[in-house]
């Protein structure tokens, strides 16, 4: 236990030799100038002194090695690296000592080792890209998937939770317990005490189960010190498991649970054009008050930016335990920036719509999997900015939406799963001309109260 403790402080540690024997370089070089010819005394000291301590940080680093699981790759690279440059060290010294002719060039090779080693090691401790990543520009904010029933489970939902709070112990650079979670292969592999994961048993997987012990527990992933996962995320590698662990499955193929249904629709937008759909309003708004944000977000109410810089806003309730009035009051208080509002598989009830007309600015609304009708439909024709309304598993009817009549931006409506017929459609499509009426190209029931028209039209909207 001492060894590993002593290990960890090789992180610290090995900033000594690289400081004391790069300024050893620098007064050597300068010493060769007339001005500072005084320096050269003090050329061999340090040269001495960084020997010493890059001697005890390969002595720490070997004890943090064998102490830790780092990619052993790179870990071999880097402790004969440091062995090289401690050995460079000493012989610089001893060439210095014995006044060398060719000393400078030792103490070059020296310098261009230090630094290879150092960059060497930081991959180690901050992973490969560490270096490069601020400058490639990828974009780490969380992805929005625009049409989460095409998404692929794994690629789109799974594989970022896992790059986000496992990669770091279980990826390219280290493998804790001998497990990497980074690749599909390694996943089913498993680590030092077999398979981790058994496809349609979320309940004898290890994976899911050290999630679920109590965080004291030192079984408990991530390790308590660590970023936990959240309720939601654990539910999606749950499902995931249960639907079959597959690495290829798209989203719209596998069976959900209402809570899973909520927790994808806050993937989603929705549409899958609908980010770029949504103009910006030309006019400027001022940011939402921190406070104001603060309130929200303790409420449950996610809040963020439409794009980047802007202070429109989009906000999601589905981390909302019990919508209530408060809420849409709070709501209605960032109205201004408030574009786009997910109320997907929420409480949200009619009543609450109502409240939502002060949102003028509104050009997207979710209600997808509530217990919204007709009544609360009626309540958004105030929504003079509406464009796009997702009511997918509702008990919405036709009469609801040609209640929207009155707003005349209204462009697209989604309506799967709902109790619409073919022949409501069709009617719909004539009362708002243009009205793009999505069905998800699910076949929509016939009714005998529908007509024999209607039957033939047999719907191909899509
Ligand atoms: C801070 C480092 C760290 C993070 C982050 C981390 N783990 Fe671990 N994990 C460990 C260590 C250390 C072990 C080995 C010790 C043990 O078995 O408890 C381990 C072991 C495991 C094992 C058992 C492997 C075996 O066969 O023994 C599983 C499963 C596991 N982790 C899953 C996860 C998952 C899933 C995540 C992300 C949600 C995660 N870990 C995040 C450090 C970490």
């Amino acid at each position: 236990m001492m060894s590993v403790f002593i290990g960890r402080f090789h992180p610290v540690f090995v900033h000594l030799p690289i400081g004391i024997l790069l300024f050893a370089a620098l007064l050597f070089f300068a010493s060769k100038k007339q001005k500072f010819a005084a320096v050269s005394t003090a050329v061999a000291p340090a040269l001495a002194l960084g020997s010493f301590f890059s001697i005890l940080s390969c002595i720490t680093g070997y004890l943090l090695s064998i102490s830790d699981a780092y990619n052993e790759g790179i870990v071999f690279k880097h402790q004969w690296l440091g062995i090289a440059t401690a050995i460079t060290s000493i012989v610089c010294y001893i060439a210095y000592q014995k006044k060398f002719k060719y000393a400078g060039i030792l103490i070059t090779l020296l310098m261009t080792l230090i630094i290879i080693t150092g960059h060497n090691g930081g991959s180690l401790t901050h992973g490969e890209d560490y270096l490069t990543a601020p400058l490639s520009n990828s974009k780490s904010d969380k992805k929005v998937i625009a049409n989460i029933n095409e998404a692929v489970v794994y690629k789109d939902v799974i594989e970022p939770i896992l790059a986000a709070k496992c990669y770091s112990c279980h990826g390219d650079s280290k493998q804790k317990g001998k497990l990497r979670l980074d690749l599909p292969n390694y996943i089913m592999q498993g680590g030092e005490e077999g398979k981790v994961l058994t496809p349609f048993q979320p309940g004898s997987s290890e994976l899911i189960n050290r999630l679920l012990l109590a965080t004291s527990n030192e079984e408990h992933m991530p390790p308590k010190e660590k970023p936990q996962l959240s309720k939601d995320e654990v539910a999606l590698l749950h499902w995931w498991i249960e639907s079959g662990a597959s690495f290829t499955e798209v989203v719209k193929n596998t069976k959900q649970t209402d809570a899973i249904k909520g927790v994808l629709a806050a993937f989603s937008t929705g549409d899958a054009t609908a980010a770029e759909q949504t103009q910006l309003p030309a006019q400027k708004v001022s940011a939402i008050s921190s406070d104001l944000l603060t309130e929200l977000n303790k409420q449950g109410v996610a809040v963020v930016p439409i794009v980047n810089e802007s202070n429109y806003v989009r906000a999601n309730l589905i981390g909302v335990e019990t919508l209530s009035a408060n809420t849409f009051q709070l709501l209605s208080k960032i109205s201004d920036q408030l574009l786009q509002l997910n109320a997907s598989f929420t409480t949200i009830k009619d009543e609450h719509l109502s409240a939502l007309s002060n949102c003028k600015q509104l050009k997207q609304l979710e209600l997808n999997g509530t217990s919204i009708t007709n009544k609360g439909l009626a309540s958004l024709a105030a929504l003079e900015n509406l464009e796009i309304l997702s009511i997918t598993q509702t008990k919405a009817t036709a009469e609801g939406i040609s209640s929207l009549t009155a707003i005349k931006n209204l462009k697209k409506v989604f309506l799967y799963n709902t109790s619409f017929t073919s022949a409501a459609i069709a009617q719909l499509k004539q009362k708002i001309p243009g009205l793009l009426i999505d069905t998800g190209g699910y076949k929509l029931p016939i009714l005998v109260t529908d007509t024999t028209e209607a039957k033939a039209l047999e719907i191909k909207t899509n």
